[in-house]
């Protein structure tokens, strides 16, 4: 799944041209018996199983070396310890402003779990971040951290091109983007805006502020509040 997703479109193109690497490790290949179960009944009972806090950390414990070893091959200097991040639903909610502080680090190590959760004494140990993507609870974290994979590797230097521009995203000042036009300039009937066609570039980004206000106050009151706050100081 991680790697099929990843190695599509932007991402792929940036796994192929060695700007960021993809290495998947399953946790299964960790479980220390042939059956290669991971998971255990609760303590205390109750439904579901819990990933069990030993091929956790055989698997974290492999993956860090293998970053350390790549931290001395490129002579990357750092006593930094690896970023983990465990995707949860009971973690921080993931935002822009979260994607460019993981943008800034060489290695991340995201940790899937499935089944209710992880033995919570590995998460103690291991775990750096803890990330959710929402409040809604999906079947795994894989799904999770390909979400928070793409949005991160857009931000790493290099990945997107000048046309793909991540500056002018919306979130990146706070509001939710403008609406867009292209050819032909008549569909079903609606023309575009006579002022995206004006050439007239100072009265064009007013237009598009003007928008981006309105359409932020309408479906994110609280973004449009903190945003009018920031610009009233
Ligand atoms: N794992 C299951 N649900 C999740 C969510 N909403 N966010 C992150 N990880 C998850």
């Amino acid at each position: 799944m991680i790697e099929t997703c990843f190695n599509t479109s932007i991402t792929g193109r940036a796994v192929k041209n060695d700007l960021i690497t993809l290495k998947n490790i399953n946790i299964r290949d960790f479980a220390g018996n042939k059956h290669m179960k991971v998971d255990d009944y609760p303590y205390g009972g109750g439904a579901g199983l819990v990933m069990q806090a030993e091929p956790v950390y055989g698997a974290y414990d492999h993956t860090a070396g293998l970053i350390r070893k790549k931290r001395f091959i490129t002579g990357l200097k750092t006593n930094l310890p690896v970023r983990v991040v465990y995707m949860t639903p009971r973690g921080e909610t993931f935002t822009q402003k979260k994607a460019h502080e993981l943008a800034k680090n060489k290695e991340i190590i995201f940790l899937c779990g499935h089944y209710e959760g992880i033995d919570e004494r590995v998460l103690e140990e291991i775990v750096t971040d803890d990330i959710s993507i929402g409040d809604y609870i999906l079947t795994g974290g894989e799904l999770a951290s390909l979400v928070v994979m793409d949005a991160v590797a857009r931000l790493v230097p290099g990945v997107l091109h000048n046309d793909e521009s991540a500056v002018t995203d919306s979130f990146s000042d706070g509001l939710l983007e403008y609406p867009h036009y292209t050819r032909p300039e008549v569909f079903h009937g609606k023309r575009v805006p006579e002022v995206l066609l004006s050439g007239h570039h100072a009265r064009v980004d007013e237009w598009r502020l003007k928008k981006s206000l309105e359409i932020t106050e309408k479906i994110r009151p609280d973004l449009y509040e903190e945003y009018i706050k920031r610009h009233t100081r």
